[in-house]
């Protein structure tokens, strides 16, 4: 399969808010990080795993968020963005011969394997750095929500978000000590899929009512997320998932998958994403359209 036509395999067709996906991969495009000659080798390597395409869920549902509370999506571009970066610097991370160890991502080679794994390091810990900085010097909004959003975001990624998830993921920690695979699939992918929401809300001053609705929608659709994942790298194809199928068995993972099998882990999915649609029909006055679209592509999505 040539590169044209495995970018297409793992592409959201129909039924996903293209249209917000595309003014995220315009954003993302024109960002340029390096400001002398000596760091360009650093930029590229960013870039390289920036804008290999990918879903672009999180900045999407930022944006969709934004609609659902009656704000125009462009408004939190910097932000969406930002989301972005950080999810991609995970990426790079997690696929370092360290952690998973996997040679393809977003249907390319990794950025270790690019690039070697001194300067992936790097490009995942630059892409942390200036996501935050794209918010802090980009992001309009009432200074005290912009912090706020910002406050959340590094809760979301840091110890109690992604990297403590992936540190429990990476020491096999899920089902000892109190902490369950749900908890793991929540602090390592569902606290920023959780912020793709929450930090939207916080921004827009949504009122107090539908908050908490949007807030366990978010969290569940999260979760959701990481099992279909999990179901995936058992059930999908290397060339839809753009990443090589089977990574989680060839690890002794703990997954959804391995846990309860494939019947009960989709059926699990399957409730989760009806929790998913109720909290966001309990949350909606607003335009909730293009959210709905995106729980149930999370759900059935095969990339
Ligand atoms: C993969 O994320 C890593 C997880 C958190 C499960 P995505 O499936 O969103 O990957 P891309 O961004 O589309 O490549
Ligand atoms: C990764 O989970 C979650 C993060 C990158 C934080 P996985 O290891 O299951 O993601 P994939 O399957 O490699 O995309
Ligand atoms: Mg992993
Ligand atoms: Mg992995
Ligand atoms: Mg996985």
């Amino acid at each position: 399969m040539g590169r044209a036509q495995a970018q297409r395999a793992m592409a959201p067709g129909p039924g996903y808010p293209l249209h917000l996906r595309d003014l995220v991969d315009d954003y993302l495009a024109a960002l340029r990080f390096a400001r002398e000659p000596a760091t360009a080798g650093l930029e590229e390597a960013m870039r390289y795993s920036l804008l290999a395409g990918g879903k672009r869920i999180r900045p999407v549902l930022a944006l969709a968020t934004a609609t659902a509370v009656g704000r125009d999506p462009r408004e939190v571009l910097p932000l969406a963005a930002a989301l972005e970066l950080i999810h991609t610097f995970s990426l790079i991370h997690d696929d370092l011969p360290a952690i998973d160890d996997d040679d393809v991502r977003r249907g390319r080679p990794t950025s270790h394997k690019r690039f070697g794994e001194d300067v992936a390091i790097l490009a995942g810990d630059g892409l942390y750095a200036e996501a935050f900085k794209l918010v802090l010097r980009e992001q309009r909004g009432e200074p005290a929500n912009v912090l706020a959003a910002i406050a959340e975001l590094a809760d979301a990624t840091g110890v109690n978000g992604m990297v403590g998830g992936e540190y429990i993921d990476v020491r096999a920690l899920a089902g000892m000590r109190g902490v369950g695979l749900r908890r793991l699939h929540r602090l390592k992918t569902g606290r920023l899929i959780g912020a793709a929401v929450e930090c939207v809300l916080l921004l827009a001053e949504t009122p107090a009512p539908a908050r908490p609705h949007f807030r366990a929608f978010a969290a569940e659709l999260g979760v959701l997320f990481q099992i279909i994942d999990d179901i995936l790298d058992v059930t999908g194809t290397d060339a839809e998932l753009g990443k090589p199928r089977g990574s989680d068995e060839r690890h002794g993972k703990l997954t959804y998958v391995s846990r309860y099998g494939l019947r009960r882990a989709r059926r699990l999915a399957a409730e989760s994403h009806g929790r998913a649609r109720t909290e966001l029909a309990r949350a909606g006055a607003g335009r909730t359209d293009e959210l709905e679209q995106i729980a149930d592509f999370v759900y059935t999505r095969t990339a």
